[in-house]
């Protein structure tokens, strides 16, 4: 299938990829050869949960394009607030746009959302489930400054549990050859099992471990998360964890003189700004070329013609547990789920049910 939608990374393939890393590349040589190419379309921005650098990002993009934006970064100034569902929110703003950006605290909302939809779909975020935008930014950092991503060893270290860039980041980095992953976190701030299902399954070479210097001089890439607060049930979790991991100038003396720091920001603590004038600090670039490479899809996906929306799939049997789903808040979602046995996992948020 074409692409359409972009929810999840897992769906992009390598085709697609590298059709978006040459556009992102010819946007960042030829910026003013662009300035016309999304003149008259309109991007819906719908933030359900803060964000600074995604929307931002997103509407900088559009507007180097020559397109126009509208949306909201504060639910609680809009019908959210007198009880409108997504499904009507979005059928709404489906109407007035060529694409729509959606971000949620909801896992499986921007599925739900394409679904509703007559134009395309882009995941800005949904819950601690998936960032799909967010690995675009992040390969694209990697390949422009490696030259590919085939064989290095990455480290990814913070709230592997919670962090959602961290799960798109994973899928997007399986589609290339023999890289290695250094999962670096917490024992109760694990991978979610469904990643490490798909790790497995998927035959990728990881491991994890809770030590940060000890890895440090393997590493090609290093990727700092922050531990996700807003995610945490209970505080005390919170405070077990906050600080873990301090990435300083004399830690980076032990890894390679080439290696890359990247971090999806906003960071917290868990780069000391000591690493920032280091030339291998390469966060806020990452934040830039995120914005090319979202130039990028949005120019791919606001031209396609609009579809009308699909009837409603029928209802599976079977129930998500999890209490962040979306399938929990929006009553006309139909039951859907994949997999079989003890795999099987809600379509939506990827939960699994057994
Ligand atoms: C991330 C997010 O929102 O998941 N930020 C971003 O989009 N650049 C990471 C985070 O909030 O920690």
């Amino acid at each position: 299938m074409a692409l359409r939608h972009l929810i999840s990374i897992e769906t992009l393939t390598m085709d697609e990829w590298n059709d978006l890393y040459r556009l992102a590349r010819d946007i960042m040589d030829h910026p003013g050869d662009y300035s016309d190419a999304c003149r008259g379309k309109v991007m819906a921005t719908l933030f359900f949960e803060p964000s600074t650098r995604t929307n931002f990002s997103f509407q900088a993009a559009m507007m180097r394009l020559g397109g126009s934006v509208f949306g909201f970064s504060n639910p609680s100034a809009t019908s959210t607030s007198k009880g409108e569902t997504l499904m009507d929110t979005i059928r709404m703003c489906s109407g007035y746009s060529d694409l729509i950006v959606v971000r949620s605290p909801y896992e499986g909302s921007a599925l739900a959302a394409s679904m509703y939809s007559e134009v395309p779909v882009v995941n800005a975020g949904d819950g601690a489930h998936m960032h799909p935008t967010q690995t675009l930014a992040d390969l694209t950092t990697i390949t422009a400054h490696r030259g590919g991503v085939d064989g290095l060893q990455v480290g990814i270290c913070g709230d592997l549990r919670n962090g959602r860039t961290v799960h798109s980041l994973i899928l997007g980095l399986s589609k290339f050859k023999n890289v290695t992953y250094y999962l670096i976190s917490p024992r109760e701030l694990a991978l979610p099992n469904y990643m490490l299902t798909f790790l497995k399954q998927s035959g990728q070479k990881f491991i994890e471990i809770t030590n940060l210097e000890s890895c440090l001089p393997q590493l090609d890439v290093l990727y700092m998360t922050r531990i996700q607060r807003e995610r945490f049930e209970d505080p005390a979790e919170y405070e077990r964890n906050k600080g873990v991991y301090i990435l300083t100038a004399a830690k980076m003396q032990l890894a390679k003189k080439d290696m890359l720091v990247m971090h999806p920001l906003p960071r917290v603590d868990e780069i000391a700004t000591d690493v920032d004038s280091d030339p291998r600090a390469a966060y806020f670039r990452q934040a830039r070329y995120g914005m090319f490479v979202r130039m990028a899809l949005l120019m791919t996906l606001s031209k396609l013609p609009r579809q009308p929306e699909a009837p409603p799939a029928e209802k599976q049997k079977g129930l998500c547990r999890n209490p962040k789903c979306i399938t929990k808040f929006e009553p006309e979602l139909p039951a859907l789920f994949i997999g079989e046995g003890e795999e099987r996992r809600c379509s939506y948020c990827d939960a699994e049910i057994s």
